[in-house]
């Protein structure tokens, strides 16, 4: 068997962990193998490449590697799980400049005009997602770190800016095809990069986690060109996998928010904040309740929902919810986490924060499964979530998250919010739930009430 053959093979093994990783993550139970399948297809993957023959530049390639893992690993391990959408835009984007580098060196480094024309077309995809998806992450990591501001940035005329810069791009991309120009071809780099930051300035700070994955299936797309302009199946199969989830996965977000790609890219969501927020309703009161109510009241239910959002994320409070959690099973009261999809800022932000405080995966239901048993519920205690339990959502058609599916804590006998003000959610709209006669409040930080509650039920 020759030497390319064998390293066609660990590709071969290599793609296979990557698929079975994909499988994987998508259960939190094996999401942790599935991490481990992935990086070990890696491992394989670049081990097999160093083995091909006529390798040339290996010590660049080490010393680039070196730095990436200098890099990567320390800002992985640092990462708050609130800060995870900006650490996905980070090294996305550094996926889509490198996949554009490489297509413009494979064009560069030949004779272009001896370049077939799909071959060119190649490169030229490769460097226009690639460049567009470097820019655009890296204003979407801006956003998110709040280096500008996360609200949408718009102006007059600002479709039709996009429109032209679309046009040149396309005008350039005929005139590459025809000329084999590189300086056309630099050119339209520059308006790629461009068009990346133009077409992410309108989009709100809350809406880039769903961008963030679309941009991320834009570099699996730039990868799998370069693969083509490099003749590596590795690549053009790896590079096809991160473009078809990243797909799927701003599909499933945008549908779990009630609303369209479209809507989510296009329509400068939250730029102004009037939709659902009623006069009446600013004028309502509320009642708000003591550490003591609540922890009588919990105390004495015999089934208690808890319904985590991203205030849960933001004050860091996956532990003491988990120390509420055990106080109240220990007094023999059922508990249960109810998880919304989009619970939090990104997919998965309530599983991976509840799984680092060791809270058993039997306990977490997905939202269908809760709503099944909201109705027999005692009291459901909303942990800085908003939006994801706003009944809105289900009766004002105007809303702007009408349509989006919700739990259902307006079924609870009791409901219990807390949050530190009366301030809306990510949607900017008032919730009606707040307001109902079974709803109490208990203002402040979510870590410090549940911490407080904890002790309180201990009390009763
Ligand atoms: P939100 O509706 O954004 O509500 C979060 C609430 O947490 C706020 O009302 C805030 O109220 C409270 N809060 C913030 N810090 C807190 C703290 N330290 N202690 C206690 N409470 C705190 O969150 P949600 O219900 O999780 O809904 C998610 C929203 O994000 C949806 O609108 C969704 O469309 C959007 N979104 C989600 C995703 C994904 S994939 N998860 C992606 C893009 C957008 P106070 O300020 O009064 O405390």
């Amino acid at each position: 068997m020759s030497r390319g053959t064998v390293i066609d093979i660990f590709y071969l093994v290599a793609v296979v962990g990557f698929i079975l990783a994909l499988k994987a993550l998508s259960s939190p139970r094996r999401a942790r193998m599935g991490n481990l399948l992935g990086a070990a297809g890696m491992v394989l993957a670049v081990g097999a490449t160093f083995a091909r023959a006529g390798l040339g530049h290996v010590g660049l390639m080490v010393g680039a590697m070196a730095i990436g893992v200098a890099v990567g690993v320390p800002a992985a391990r640092l990462v708050r799980m609130t800060a995870m959408p900006q650490m996905v835009a980070a090294f996305n984007g550094v996926g889509g400049g490198a996949a554009a580098v490489v297509s413009l060196t494979a064009f560069v480094s030949t004779d272009a005009k001896l370049l077939p024309i799909y071959k060119v077309l190649e490169v030229i995809f490769g460097v226009v997602i690639g460049s567009f998806s470097l820019s655009g992450s890296a204003l979407s990591f801006a956003k998110l770190q709040e280096l500008v501001t996360g609200r949408p940035i718009v102006y007059r005329g600002q479709q039709r800016v996009n429109a032209v810069v679309a046009a040149g791009i396309l005008a350039l991309l005929i005139a590459v095809l025809t000329t084999d120009s590189t300086v056309l071809l630099w050119i339209l780099l520059v308006l790629s990069l461009a068009l990346g930051l133009l077409f992410v300035l309108p989009i709100g700070g809350a809406d880039v986690p769903v961008l963030i994955s679309l941009l991320n299936a834009f570099t699996g797309l730039a990868v799998a060109a370069s693969g083509f302009s490099l003749n590596s199946n590795l690549l053009v199969v790896a590079g096809t996998l991160v473009g078809a989830s990243g797909t799927l996965l701003t599909v499933l977000m945008s549908n779990a928010m009630g609303r369209s790609l479209p809507n989510i890219l296009f329509s400068a969501f939250g730029a102004v904040i009037t939709a659902g927020t009623s006069e009446a309703a600013t004028t309502r009161s509320v009642r708000a309740a003591t550490v003591e109510d609540v922890a009588v009241l919990l105390a004495y239910a015999r089934k208690v929902a808890i319904i985590p959002g991203y205030g849960l994320a933001v004050a860091q409070a996956q532990h003491a919810v988990r120390e509420l959690a055990n106080t109240l099973t220990k007094r023999g009261v059922e508990v249960f986490y109810a998880i919304h999809p989009i619970a939090g800022r990104m997919p998965g932000h309530m599983n991976v924060l509840l799984a680092e405080a060791d809270v058993p995966y039997e306990d977490l239901r997905e939202m269908e499964e809760a709503n099944r048993e909201m109705s027999t519920v005692d009291v459901a205690l909303v942990v800085g979530a908003n939006d994801t339990v706003n009944p809105a959502a289900k009766e004002v058609p105007g809303s702007p998250i009408y349509g989006m599916p919700i739990i259902n804590a307006d079924e609870a006998a009791n409901i219990v919010f807390l949050k530190r003000s009366m301030r809306p959610g990510f949607a900017g709209i008032d919730n009606d739930l707040m307001y109902n006669p079974k709803t109490v409040m208990l203002f402040g930080d979510a870590k410090d009430s549940l911490q407080k509650l904890a002790s309180g039920v201990v009390r009763v």
